[in-house]
């Protein structure tokens, strides 16, 4: 069965063509970066306006890429939340259009428990052995970071989310500080592999720092907004050399990758998780992989990293995981109205997937 995935939930127009869950046919994703970066984040009208142009011309490609037509295409699915409500209504509106033109299933996805599944994209075997289970996926993007733990018969729930700012955000809003240009993460990435990153004690968040305890209802939740305010004052009117900047930036990538790390192989401990998984645009850093999989060896977990291309904003994950919904006949008829929603669409600590979601 072959889906259309359509993604624009942010500053990424994107369409992909999967077939039966896992055979990538297609993975287009047309980036707006540019646009956005001027202002040092994305503007979510003119997010809308840009992936209106982009959308056919990206679909398009797709269907060219993987050498179909849109008559070869089951079903249509679609990011509907979470994410900026101006810019996921283009996509929706498109994939309504799409999906009545071909009369077939239109499929509502979420865009976080997409990003979980685009670590599994490459790995259909592990998602079919029940040693894989229960997995605890760390999401970490520009718009999330938490942790979820996925049972072996399908349904999960978020033990863990930010309080505040999301690791992406503390990437994109620490590098404004610094005058580095947006995004963030990349190039923070980049400059902190040629710093010290013990120059500057930048504080852990929620960690239980300086020897006091964590907040045990804190201890899978994270905050960011602490270290970006220590990242403001260090630098404050302070003209810093090429050698101190990658100081400052190694120093502050540290804080935030330690927090990740430490909190993800505590959690995988608490929950008794032999998988852990690791997806979402932040998930590309280098640093943040190669520790994560050093403190995995060292704990014998298996660890899961979403290839970077399934990382970042891609509808690879959307169509992949559809497949899944269309066997528990969670769609939609084609002229069904469904909405859009800025939020996750489930609160905290219940059940967000629907059973057997990733299997
Ligand atoms: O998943 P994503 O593409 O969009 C959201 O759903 O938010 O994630 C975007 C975030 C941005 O904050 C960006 O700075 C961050 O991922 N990012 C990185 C890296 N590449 C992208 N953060 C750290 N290191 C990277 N190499
Ligand atoms: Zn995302």
């Amino acid at each position: 069965m072959k889906i259309l995935g359509i993604e624009t939930s942010c500053d990424e127009t994107a369409v992909a063509i999967v077939q039966d869950g896992h055979e990538v046919l297609a993975n287009c994703v047309a980036s707006q970066i540019e646009l956005h970066a001027g202002y040092g984040g994305v503007v979510p009208e003119l997010a809308a306006r840009e992936h209106l142009r982009a959308m056919p011309v990206v679909a398009d490609q797709a269907l060219a890429d993987a050498n179909c037509s849109l008559e070869d295409i089951d079903a249509v699915a679609v990011t509907c939340s979470p994410g900026l409500v101006p810019a996921l209504l283009v996509g929706v509106s498109y994939a309504k259009g799409l999906a009545a033109a071909r009369n077939c299933p239109l499929v509502p996805v979420s865009h976080f428990l997409a990003h979980i599944y685009g670590a599994f994209l490459d790995q259909p075997t592990l998602l079919q052995d029940e040693r894989t289970f229960p997995v605890l996926a760390l999401v970490v993007s520009g718009g999330h970071t938490a942790l979820v733990v996925i049972e072996a018969d399908g349904p999960a729930r978020i033990v863990g989310t930010t309080l505040d700012d999301a690791a992406g955000e503390a990437y994109d809003k620490g590098a404004k500080i610094l005058g580095l240009g947006y995004p963030g993460g990349p190039i923070i990435d980049c400059i902190a592999k040629t710093g010290n990153p013990a120059a500057h004690a930048f504080p852990r968040g929620l960690t239980g720092g300086g020897g006091r305890p964590r907040k045990p209802e804190h201890r899978h939740n994270f905050s960011f907004s602490g270290v970006k305010t220590a990242l403001l004052y260090a630098v404050k009117d302070r003209h810093l050399t090429n050698t101190e900047l990658a100081d400052v930036v190694a120093s502050y990538q540290a804080a935030i990758v330690d927090v990740l790390v430490s909190k993800t192989m505590d959690a995988a401990e608490h929950f008794g998780t032999p998988t852990v998984c690791m997806c979402g645009g932040v998930a590309c850093n280098s640093q943040l992989r190669a520790d994560m999989a050093r403190a995995a060896e060292k704990r014998n977990l298996r660890l899961v990293l979403a290839p970077p291309k399934f990382c970042t904003d891609n509808a690879a994950m959307v169509a992949g995981i559809a497949q899944h919904y269309l066997g528990e006949g969670a769609t939609h008829p084609p002229d069904l109205a469904f909405g859009v929603s800025a939020r996750l669409d489930s609160n905290l600590g219940i059940v967000p997937f629907a059973p057997s979601i990733l299997r």
